[in-house]
């Protein structure tokens, strides 16, 4: 059965009427002013909770108000090293300014369109820009999408950059996500003793729908009973981008099993893919057997003792060992990334259940 457009979204949003669910909206809210108020900015939650979306609708809506450049690093999340010809700006309205304001700046250094840019080049372009937006902008943002990455870039350190902007530039704001927020703190803090933020950023925190969202959301547009709701709740951890991809089979005139299924599948496929992309940057093997021991461990988690022990009998049956200060660093780096979430109860347990499988099918 086709009934005309699919109001069930899979591409990032751009704008605020399809963003559902009122935290969604007051961090929509707040993003904005923060924006135009010039405040330095980190979007932390899981992936696919809608922080790309929740950017590109702020970017959107007020486009003919903030001058901004927009860098997409989620690609480079499983590389060990980039360099600046590398970065690619992929979203920015600066031609369109430059235009009015005669910016006097190589957008196409900037933009990323030259194949081969020295960093010198582009750490000049870049301060140029930086001048310029200041001088000829009320609102400019600069937006690092999924930041943590950064640490990875060779040659040219951005928090030189960050911290001019913070002091020098108070009309542009600064924004960056990141989908592994202890890994993003570190690379930005990495002398403090308790990783965080509040020192600079002001911090929105996106989190999962919860399940009354998640009901509201798909009844909006199909008629769906409850225990499928439940179903599609539990499985699919009320993850926005993961319940958008169910209602739009569901809209499409498949059956609730037959969408479920399919999510399910995709969602375990895209997991594997970012545990891979993680386990290539952080090659020890410890990473691996720790995951393993939860994926395989209760759902409702383990204590710091049993996952150790868990630990060591997988590495065990893999002919292999580790110590604990490994294990340590390991169970540190994965809850950094968000692999590994810990309960208000000392639990250790792995937040989705396709990322559970994910790690059950896994093969190194
Ligand atoms: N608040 C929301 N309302 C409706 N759909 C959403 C919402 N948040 C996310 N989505 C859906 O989830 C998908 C993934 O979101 P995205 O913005 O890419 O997440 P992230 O950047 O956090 O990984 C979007 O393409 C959209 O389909
Ligand atoms: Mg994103």
């Amino acid at each position: 059965m086709v009934r005309g457009r699919n109001p069930f979204k899979l591409r990032t949003l751009s704008r605020r009427t399809e963003l559902f669910g009122e935290s969604h909206k007051k961090a929509l809210e707040e993003l904005e002013s923060l924006i135009l108020e010039g405040e330095p900015i980190v979007l932390l939650g899981p992936r696919r909770v809608g922080k790309t979306s929740l950017l590109n609708i702020a970017l959107n809506e007020n486009k003919n108000k903030i001058c901004y450049l927009y860098y997409d690093l989620s690609p480079f999340m499983g590389q060990r090293a980039i360099n600046v010809s590398q970065l690619v700006v992929t979203k920015s309205n600066l031609l369109a300014f430059s235009e009015k304001a005669g910016f006097r700046i190589n957008l196409k250094i900037i933009e990323g369109w030259r194949e081969r840019v020295t960093t010198s080049e582009y750490s000049r372009e870049l301060l140029n820009l930086l001048r310029e937006l200041h001088g000829r902008c009320d609102h400019g943002a600069i937006i690092f999408d999924e930041a943590q990455t950064l640490a990875f870039l060779r040659g040219l350190d951005f928090r030189g950059v960050f911290q001019l902007i913070m002091n020098s530039y108070d009309n542009i704001s600064l924004v960056l996500t990141g989908s592994m927020p202890g890994i993003l703190s570190n690379y930005l803090n990495p002398e403090a003793e308790e990783a965080g933020f509040s020192r600079f950023f002001n911090e929105i925190s996106i989190s999962r729908w919860d399940s009354k969202t998640t009901e509201e959301y798909l009844r909006k547009h199909i008629d769906i009973e409850e225990g499928e709701v439940r179903e599609v709740s539990l499985s699919l951890s009320n993850v926005p981008g993961f319940v958008a991809m169910y209602g739009h089979l569901r809209w499409r005139g498949l059956s609730h099993s037959e969408a479920l299924s399919r999510v399910y599948e995709k969602a375990v496929s895209l997991w594997k893919s970012d545990v891979r992309k993680f386990l290539t940057v952080y090659s020890s093997h410890t990473y691996y057997y720790l995951l393993l021991a939860l994926a395989v461990g209760s759902p409702i988690g383990l204590r710091y003792s049993e996952l150790m022990e868990s630990t060591f009998e997988v590495a065990q049956k893999m002919g292999s060992s580790f110590s604990e200060s490994s294990f340590k660093r390991a169970l540190r780096r994965l809850k950094d990334a968000g692999f590994i979430e810990e309960t208000e109860t000392g639990r250790y347990l792995i937040p989705e259940p396709p990322l559970r499988e994910a790690l059950r099918r896994l093969r190194l």
